[in-house]
């Protein structure tokens, strides 16, 4: 078996029992007050170096290596979701309304018992490994990435890589899912006040019904999507929500439409943002009426480095087999705010299989039942590991320290 592997599974118990700690007292983003606290607790008591309140309630843990050389860091997110628990498991969430539904629980989990892993090992490592624990991944636009990002959590010493790792509910533990390129989607939302003008429903002549505007900026705004954006690249339009009138027989003066944009690529996010105001400017303004847009840019695209989807590839042939790599080929159109960290340093974002086996039903993320299979834990350390040992080991490790 794999040398970080046999290490990983050392830490079995260790792993379990903070991911169950983590699990039975969850925070929300912004307010891992007490996670930050458990887990920089742990770290120092190995005598790894930490500092606190980066960026809000973030965490980094560093580990310099004997000789200098280049940085690589590892992420994870602390937060959990509001939502109220319904595993019926003995770990399970005592914070009424609030837990891990999404596995980020795990996700610290393995990253502490890496920062130990390595911490062990960092006689031979040159260079430093950097292990940001960041808040408020569930909360956009803003996120916790972005302001650990301005705190300066990538510099001094630069980062030159980085990685992060997530749950995968729908992959069976031990396999690994990653894409080269966009790995997850941009997350932006536009809401659309059309403005007419109301009167009696027997006399449209005196009105500008806004309704009707409404229903031709929703017809007008699916042709982006079919029309503008390249056919290869996946895009995504819902108007989600569209509200208007106050009687059947009174013309409204006013709807509002509310969506969702999804895009994996930064040509198509700014294209459609740019398509939306020029329809509804358009439609409106032929129709007679007037219009509010307001555009919020949510998490942009998750885009995967080449070379860095190479290391995590190897690293799971070395750590889990030659059949572990499930190359995704479609892009998820769920967001995630490791794209921040995308955007200013080279890096990669994967799957860790976690699916339930036996007679558990395995939930999707973000559902009031969803759980995870600890056995991925290990995997998830060894995995972190073996990506350091590629990076920034001098020599390969030939057992032993
Ligand atoms: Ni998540």
């Amino acid at each position: 078996m794999n040398y970080w592997r046999q290490q990983a599974n050392n830490l079995s118990q260790r792993l379990i029992e903070i991911r169950r700690h983590l699990h039975r007292y969850p925070e929300l983003g912004y307010k891992e007050f007490e996670t930050a606290r458990y887990l920089a607790q742990i770290l120092r008591q190995e005598g790894i170096e930490v500092r606190e309140h980066v960026g809000g309630t973030g965490l980094v843990a560093t580990i310099r290596g004997a000789s200098s050389g280049r940085t690589i860091a590892l992420r994870a997110d602390m937060d959990a979701l509001p939502i109220q628990e319904k595993t019926g498991m003995p770990y399970a969430s005592i914070v009424s309304g609030v837990s891990h539904a999404c596995g980020h629980d795990a996700h610290s989990a393995i990253l502490a018992c890496t920062a130990m892993l390595l911490q062990r090992y960092r006689r031979k490592l040159a260079g430093t490994v950097k292990c940001i624990f960041q808040p408020a991944e569930e909360c956009p636009p803003l996120g916790g990435a972005k302001p650990m990002i301005d705190a300066g959590v990538l510099a001094d010493p630069p980062v030159d890589a980085i990685y992060a790792l997530h749950t995968a509910p729908n992959l069976p533990v031990g396999t690994i899912g990653i894409a080269y390129g966009p790995m997850m989607a941009a997350s932006d939302r536009a809401k659309i006040k059309i403005l007419g003008e109301g009167g009696h429903g027997s006399a449209p002549q005196q009105s500008v019904d806004a309704v009707l505007v409404a229903a031709h900026t929703v017809v007008a705004l699916q042709s982006i999507v079919s029309r503008n954006i390249d056919p290869h690249s996946a895009a995504v339009l819902t108007v989600g929500q569209l509200q208007a009138g106050y009687r059947y027989n009174v013309i409204a003066d006013m709807a509002v439409l509310d969506c969702t944009i999804r895009t994996t690529d930064v040509h198509s996010r700014q294209l459609i943002q740019d398509k939306i105001e020029q329809i509804v400017d358009g439609v409106t303004r032929a129709m007679g009426a007037r219009y509010e847009l307001r555009y919020t840019l949510g998490y942009p695209p998750a885009i995967n480095d080449t070379v860095a989807v190479d290391q995590v590839i190897k690293a799971a042939e070395v750590v889990l087999g030659e059949d572990s790599v499930r190359i995704q080929e479609k892009t998820s159109l769920s967001g995630e705010d490791f794209a921040y960290f995308l955007e200013q340093v080279p890096g990669a974002f994967f799957w860790m299989g976690s699916r339930l086996e036996g007679d558990r039903k395995q939930y999707p993320a973000h559902h009031p039942a969803f759980d995870l299979n600890e056995a991925m834990l290990p995997l998830g350390v060894a995995m972190f590991c073996q990506i350091v040992e590629q990076e920034l080991f001098r020599e390969p490790l030939a057992g032993g320290e």
